[in-house]
This record gives C-alpha cells, sequence and structure tokens, in this order.
C-alpha cells in the first residue's frame, strides 16, 4: 500500500529521484496544519496532501519538503512521495472564495505550482491516522521511525518526527504501515542551517526506539546516507522550481555542500543522542 521507490531511480551518479508534475483536478477537503493543506485529487487519479507557495508559514517550507522529500527516496525511507502539483486558476479561484475564507485575510493558493505529498491510496478505501495507541503501536514496524531518526539527524530536522498510520479500509483486522510525512522543517526550518543538538528530532512516543540495540539497529538507512554522493544531492536540489525559491537559489544550492559532509557525521549524531541525558535507547547497553 505504502509505495517505495524503485530501486532503478536510485543509482550512483547524478541520476536522482523521479518528481511527478500533476494538475490538480478536485479539491477535496481542508487538513489540519500550520501550513493549511489541503487534500486534492489529481489528473493522474493520485490524491495529493497540496502545501500552498503561500502557505502562512513560508515559502521554503516547499523546498525543504522538495528537497527532503527527495532524499528521502534516495534512502529509500518509507516516506511520501513528493510531486509537483499545478493548480489550475479555476480552482485556485474557488479556494479563495468566501467559501474557505483565511482568518489573515490573505489569499489561499495563487495559481501556479505547489507541492503535494502523495496520499497512500484512494481516501475512500485506506484508513489513515496521525495517532495509534500503545498496544496498536507496538504490533507496527517499527524501522521507519530509526530511519527517519537518522535522516532528520543528517537533514536537522528541526519538528518532531511526523507520520501517519495506513491501512486498508476493507481489512479491519489488517495490519497498519507507517508514512513519514511533513519534512518542511527540515534544514531547521526557514533558517537553513545545521543547528545540531542531542535532544533534536525524536519521535515523541518513545516506545519506537525500545529495540535499538546499537549502530546497526539503525540500518540499513545509516550506510545509505554515508554511500550517497555529491551528484545525487545537487540533482534533488536542482529539481525544486525556481520560482519556490527567486532571490533564495544560491542559499537552497549551499546546501548541498554540508549534507555531503555531514552524511559521514551522523553514526556520532546518534551515539551523541544515546549519551545525552535523554538516555532515548533504553536497551542500549
Ligand atoms: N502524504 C500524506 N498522506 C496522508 N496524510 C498526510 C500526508 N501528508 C500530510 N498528511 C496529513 O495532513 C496533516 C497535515 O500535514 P503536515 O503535518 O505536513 O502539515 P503542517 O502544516 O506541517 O501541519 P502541522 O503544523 O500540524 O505539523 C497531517 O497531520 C496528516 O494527517
Ligand atoms: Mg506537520
Amino acid at each position: 500500500m505504502v509505495e517505495h521507490i524503485d530501486a532503478k531511480h536510485v543509482q550512483a551518479g547524478r541520476t536522482a529521484v523521479e518528481v511527478g508534475r500533476r494538475r490538480a483536478v478536485e479539491l477535496i477537503r481542508p487538513m489540519r496544519g500550520g501550513s493549511r493543506p489541503w487534500l486534492v485529487r489529481c489528473d493522474d487519479e493520485n490524491y495529493y496532501i497540496v502545501k500552498f507557495q503561500n502557505n502562512p508559514q513560508h515559502i521554503r517550507v516547499l523546498a525543504n519538503e522538495m528537497l527532503a522529500g527527495q532524499l528521502a527516496q534516495l534512502i529509500q525511507l518509507p516516506a511520501a512521495k513528493p510531486a509537483l502539483v499545478e493548480m489550475p486558476s479555476a480552482l485556485a479561484g474557488r479556494l479563495n472564495s468566501p467559501l474557505f475564507p483565511r482568518e489573515d485575510g490573505c489569499e489561499r493558493c495563487v495559481p501556479g505550482i505547489h507541492y503535494g505529498s502523495l496520499f497512500p491510496g484512494d481516501p475512500a478505501s485506506v484508513f489513515v491516522t496521525d495517532f495509534l495507541p500503545d498496544r496498536l503501536l507496538r504490533k507496527v514496524n517499527l524501522l521507519p521511525f530509526l530511519g527517519a531518526f537518522v535522516f532528520d539527524k543528517w537533514t536537522c530536522n528541526c519538528d518532531g518526527r511526523q507520520v501517519v498510520f495506513v491501512r486498508s479500509l476493507a481489512d479491519e483486522n489488517g495490519g497498519y504501515e507507517v508514512l513519514l510525512i511533513d519534512q518542511g522543517f527540515c534544514f531547521n526550518d526557514g533558517d537553513w542551517g545545521f543547528p545540531d543538538g542531542p535532544a533534536r528530532s525524536f519521535f515523541p512516543r518513545r516506545l519506537v526506539y525500545e529495540g535499538v540495540r546499537g549502530l546497526e539497529s539503525f540500518e540499513p538507512f545509516l550506510s545509505r546516507i554515508e554511500a550517497l554522493d555529491r551528484g545525487q544531492l545537487e540533482a534533488c536540489a536542482e529539481a525544486i522550481p525556481r520560482e519556490w525559491c527567486r532571490s533564495d537559489l544560491q542559499d537552497l544550492f549551499r546546501l548541498v555542500e554540508p549534507l555531503f559532509l555531514r552524511r559521514v557525521k551522523v553514526r556520532q549524531f546518534v551515539i551523541d543522542a544515546k549519551n545525552s541525558e535523554l538516555r532515548p535507547f533504553p536497551n542500549w547497553v
């Protein structure tokens, strides 16, 4: 149900992640969240959670999502696939109608290209939730949380890790899969820097880390980060629409070199987190 990137797109050299360009055809519903995203159906018959260029946070959220979203695919994390979503003016106009006012009086959506995060299926046939009680959380494959941890350390995600849990509506007893979402605050949010701290990047529910026994628990994601080459990172930055960066373009490309250099420091970041006062990994002795 949760799609992973096809291995053929993850090759050495400049080959990077395939990012689809879609056209929105139907507004489904607003989602909760500081960036006021919308669930939208697109012309490929898939559904996307769309964050708009003029979202109430800032435009860098889109570049962050797109860059980090591609990096997550490169290391084959089960993260929502990123896409470019064109919003035709007729739909943008509907969003700005009195039906959907924004409290600050600003327009909700300008026509143009926005960020889309692939929704895991047809909303009529999948159940998607942000929260599972402990009893159900313990039954989930928790490895994505460990992959997310090294990824968030690498990219300096200054938000708590966010995921959704997904299962088929047809199969009430079926298990949930974890899908990583919301990379909008990677690269230290709008600051585009890497102020590291051992207490950062945790999922608020610590039971997901109970299985950690050592650095090997973070594999294969840790090694995949270390094996990335500079060209792959550059290609991900190049895929970001220029209209999202404008005068920030140089700053955006300035993220590539530190990301490349930091990939071999992630092991130490994990050890620092282990030794921090939080003691997040109770079974790593
Ligand atoms: N790819 C996705 N698939 C399914 N649901 C998603 C996806 N992306 C986002 N959502 C849902 O939309 C909600 C808002 O998304 P997101 O967290 O990215 O926006 P946000 O503006 O950062 O919100 P917040 O400020 O609450 O973090 C999520 O809580 C989740 O329920
Ligand atoms: Mg969020």
